[in-house]
């Protein structure tokens, strides 16, 4: 199904970053059965698996998600959009992010698919909290197979278009939109804040010791190595 070699799980979780850059080549049929049937896999409350899956290739579908998008990003980012080159003067970081969500708003037309995932609304007592478990172990599955993807919700700033487009039942809400393919760029170390500022020990606000004493980047060498 893939030649890409095989990652440990803690590979993958330290690796997996939002891949925005797609090729347009399609998905072989097993790859994406692979990305659900890992989705598939993930808790859900009571175990209801109460979620659904829409796995659109359709290229009329596909248009109307990336004329969406890129209304979107022209709402969400007006002058980005009218005047990109001021993309240039912002710090690295912000730039190069904002650059890769430009381009899959103007580009998702193109992808080869967008996983759509749907959720029974007010089932459950955290909403959503059913349906992300999936999302998350679709895009680790992703990362194994040498797959990009990453949530895309610019599309549903028209929900109510997707939702009739797609045919979702009322008692359904879209969660998110995950636009997978090859990539373009390459998988990396996240920049993350550290566990020791997020994490607090037996109450809100008190220090863990031992995470304080952990380097800012936590783990990651040991898993993604030196210089990655
Ligand atoms: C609930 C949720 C909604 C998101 N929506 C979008 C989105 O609409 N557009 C986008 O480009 N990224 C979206 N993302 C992806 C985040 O921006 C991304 O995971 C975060 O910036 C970290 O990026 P990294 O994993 O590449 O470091 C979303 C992520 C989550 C969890």
């Amino acid at each position: 199904m893939s030649d890409t070699p095989p990652i440990s799980l803690f590979e993958a979780i330290y690796s997996t970053r939002a891949l925005r850059r797609l090729k347009p080549d399609p998905l072989p049929e097993d790859v994406l059965f692979q990305l659900l049937d890992a989705a598939i896999r993930a808790p859900s409350g009571q175990n209801a698996q109460d979620w659904r899956f829409i796995v659109v290739t359709d290229r009329d579908v596909m248009a109307k998600l990336g004329e969406w998008a890129n209304e979107s990003w022209s709402r969400y980012q007006p002058d980005l959009a009218e005047h990109p080159e001021k993309m240039d003067a912002l710090p690295k970081t912000q730039r190069l992010s904002l650059r890769s969500v430009e381009y899959l708003a103007l580009h998702l037309h193109e992808a080869p698919a967008v996983v759509v995932f749907c959720g029974r609304k007010g089932r459950h007592s955290s909403p959503g909290g059913s349906t992300f478990p999936a999302v998350q172990n679709l895009l680790l599955a992703a990362r194994a197979l040498g797959l990009g993807a990453s949530i895309f919700n610019l599309p549903l700033t028209h929900a109510p278009e997707l939702i009739e487009t797609l045919g979702i039942p009322d008692d359904n809400q879209v969660y998110c939109l995950v636009p997978v393919g090859y990539p373009l760029d390459k998988p990396g170390p996240v920049k993350r804040k550290p566990v020791s500022k997020v994490a607090f020990r037996n109450r809100w606000g008190e220090t863990w010791e031992h995470a304080n004493e952990q380097p800012e980047t936590g783990m990651e060498e040991k898993w993604l190595g030196k210089g990655e």
